[in-house]
């Protein structure tokens, strides 16, 4: 395998080859998502969701990213693994920022951090960075700021927003920021920005004319079954399946069919 870095995504750009991403967050799911070839796993503060069952991402601990970054580090050969910088890690100030990005580095072993903001978050940005961090930025719906959005709908439709996030993309790419996801923007404004830096921007509900494509694995799995944006693709009914197996294991057992002669000593 040949090790995805954050040049070869900057060249896959510059090629107009289409990046793709998605998250995992334990090293079974990442052994499958790595081999099937992804260019990029993001061990993604969705975990709070997807693995503990939270309402939002706000609870997940840094504690708690490093352990799923670890597990999703043992399963992958060739994808670059990028870590969400959990909520309350780095938003209070630059030092904590970097201590936090370095202990996901130091005891994960993962390759990239990510974190939610712009201008905002610029000294943490630059104190990680310099310390041979790289960064991915997050714009757009930003779910760690929920609570002052008010709710999950598509972000940037004004124009005063839209122009801070055209700010906000070409200032992280400046900072030295390697990609930037655009999360639930419309598709005009998100391709502009594509188009704007040098660097790749990957879309999640942020259009065609971006560089590269983000979805939660669940989602695209179909294990989260009422969770149904209009971006996105489900490619199985994964929630399904697995229900009948293990109903049809319960009345194996129930019925005494299983095990039968053939799987016992
Ligand atoms: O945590 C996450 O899964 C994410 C992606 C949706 C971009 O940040
Ligand atoms: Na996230």
């Amino acid at each position: 395998y040949k090790r995805i870095t954050v040049k070869s995504l900057i060249e896959m750009k510059e090629h107009g080859e289409k990046i793709s991403m998605l998250t995992a967050y334990d090293y079974s799911m990442a052994k499958i998502v790595d081999s099937a070839g992804i260019d990029v796993i993001l061990v993604g503060d969705s975990a709070s969701n997807v693995m503990a069952g939270h309402e939002t991402t706000l609870p997940i601990t840094l504690d708690q990213m490093i352990y799923h970054a670890s597990s999703v580090i043992r399963g992958v050969k060739r994808a670059l693994v990028t870590v969400d910088l959990p909520f309350g890690s780095y938003q209070s100030d630059p030092k904590e920022a970097l201590r936090s990005a370095i202990r996901i580095m130091k005891e994960s072993g993962a390759h990239a951090i990510k974190l939610e903001g712009g201008k905002e978050i610029k000294e943490s940005v630059k104190k990680i960075l310099n310390a041979g961090i790289p960064v991915m930025g997050h714009l757009g719906l930003t779910p760690q700021s929920i609570y002052k959005f008010g709710s999950y709908t598509v972000r940037a439709k004004q124009e005063e927003e839209a122009a801070k996030l055209k700010e906000d993309a070409i200032f992280l790419e400046k900072m030295g920021c390697f990609a930037i996801v655009l999360e639930k923007i419309p598709a005009q404004l998100a391709s502009e920005v594509a188009e704007s830096v040098s660097i790749p921007i990957i879309g999640i509900g942020a259009g065609n004319g971006v560089d590269g494509q983000v979805l939660v694995l669940h989602d695209l799995l179909g294990m989260t079954y009422e969770f149904s944006p209009r971006f996105l693709r489900r490619y199985m009914n994964l929630y399904e399946d697995m229900s009948n197996a293990i109903s049809q294991y319960v009345d194996d057992v129930k019925d005494g069919d299983f095990p039968n002669d053939s799987e016992q000593y």
